[in-house]
């Protein structure tokens, strides 16, 4: 392409650093339009550079796409969109004051004592939040939850995974199948934790679901990435990345969903460290992503489904990722996928429509991911990412916390959809065939 000179320059130009005091203060949010594949192909190659942060991605022509740009590079920028002829307008002037919006509806939260939860505002991850609160059903139920420490993050913070379950399978031929769900892998899709934690919260506290752990364990991970989502509420909301230091770079981080052993750096992933899908200097080079790793070998076949929440765009998407193929039991994973979209559907809180499909053809090819890694080499049969809904924000990513309660109590009505599923498979119809009648 000849516009391929004038990428690498401005690429080469965008290896900032932006830390220290950060601020939006004079970017911009730009809607970027495509309208044509050379165009598309164009904005696709820029996505994998530094410097201009997509928040939205157009998945067909003539859709805007939402990019935030630095302001000493918004000249430059222009400049390249211009003599390549992609439409653009500049939607926010100044991303500061949308940033401030939010931060305001942060110090109108609730009241909480330690260990307590809430869907009415987002929660940090520290000690006396998410974590105090899985601390605290830990140490009130006892009987069917058990906190493991399954990790430290890069900066050293606990990360806490809490299983719930009635105990061990008394049929020694059926294990008990695992439900494994995580949240947070990437830092800035705040729905993502809430989603999960309400999973937490409906098992454990909520004595009309204690059938849904009778025959089916569960292993939940509210918030997989807890040193970058902490740096998106101090410092940087639209941060994606873990927060690593790189050896040969001013930034930091790698996208932890690209940062999985299989199919690594195959597609829809960058080499480059600034990029926002840096996919790591080598597979599973990201503490993050190894404990999940260890915690899948550790407990060696026992996840039959595997579950990561983003956001968003309501989207199930089951493998795979890497590479626009379907896997051998795509049958099963529609199927499912369309039940839990309409229980959702039909849940009615936000009339949630869900696209259901691979990856790789409902959103775009990524290689690396946690599910693909899941499915394929983890040993869970079923894998699903959920791009959890956006809701009626009007910012990428930037969910109202007032439509926290209406999204995570939608998306409950499709686990427990998940839940019959596997229960039935992997429990009833395995216990009926292996076990003999008896009086
Ligand atoms: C489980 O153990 C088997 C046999 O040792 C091994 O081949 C497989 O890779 C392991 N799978 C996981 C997910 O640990
Ligand atoms: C359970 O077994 C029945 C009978 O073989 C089958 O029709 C059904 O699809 C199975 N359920 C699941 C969830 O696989
Ligand atoms: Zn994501």
């Amino acid at each position: 392409m000849p516009m391929r000179a004038s990428v690498v320059v401005l690429c080469a130009s965008l290896l900032i650093n932006w830390t220290n005091g950060f601020s939006y203060e004079g970017y911009k949010l730009y809607e970027i339009v495509a309208n044509d594949i050379i165009e598309m192909k164009y904005l696709r190659e820029l996505e994998k550079q530094a410097g201009l942060n997509f928040l939205k991605e157009a998945y067909s022509l003539g859709e805007p796409n939402e990019v935030v740009v630095a302001p000493q590079y918004q000249k430059e920028i222009e400049k390249i969109l211009k003599s390549i002829g992609l439409k653009y307008k500049i939607v926010v002037e100044n991303v500061e004051e949308i940033m401030e919006a939010e931060r305001r509806t942060f110090s109108l939260r609730p009241f909480m004592g330690l260990g307590d939860v809430t869907f009415r505002s987002f929660m940090f991850h520290h000690e006396v939040s998410m974590n105090a609160y899985l601390r605290r059903l830990a140490g009130q139920y006892p009987e069917i939850t058990k906190l493991e420490h399954f990790g430290t993050s890069f900066e050293g913070r606990d990360m806490l995974l809490i299983r719930v379950s009635s105990g061990p399978s008394s049929n020694p031929d059926v294990p008990k199948p695992t439900i494994f769900i995580d949240a947070g892998i990437h830092a800035r899709e705040w729905i993502a934790p809430p989603a999960a934690l309400y999973i937490i919260h409906q098992l454990v506290e909520n004595p009309a679901n204690a059938a849904l752990y009778q025959n089916v364990d569960w292993a939940i991970i509210p918030c997989l990435n807890p040193d970058g989502y902490q740096y998106t509420q101090d410092e940087e909301r639209w941060w994606r990345k873990t927060r690593s230091v790189l050896p040969n770079s001013d930034c930091r981080g790698t996208d932890g969903n690209r940062n999985f052993d299989y199919y690594w750096m195959h597609a829809g992933a960058s080499s480059t460290p600034c990029a926002e899908t840096y996919a790591g200097p080598q597979a599973f080079s990201e503490p993050e992503t190894v404990a999940l790793k260890d915690w899948f070998f550790t407990n060696n076949g026992t996840v039959k489904l595997y579950l990561t929440f983003h956001s968003f765009g309501n989207l199930l998407l089951y493998p795979w990722g890497y590479d626009r193929i379907v896997p051998d039991d795509v049958g099963d994973l529609k199927y499912l996928g369309d039940l839990v979209a309409e229980a959702i559907y039909n849940a009615n809180k936000l009339n949630s429509v869900y696209m259901v499909d691979t990856s790789a053809l409902g959103l775009y090819e990524a290689a690396g991911t946690s599910a693909d890694w899941a499915k394929a080499v983890g040993g869970s049969a079923l894998s699903y990412t959920i791009e959890l809904p956006l809701g009626s924000a009007r910012y990428a990513f930037l969910n109202l916390a007032s439509e926290i309660l209406p999204i995570v109590q939608e998306t409950w009505a499709g686990i427990e959809v998940f839940h019959s599923f596997i229960e039935e498979r992997f429990w009833t119809n395995l216990t009926i065939t292996t076990t003999t009648p008896s009086s």
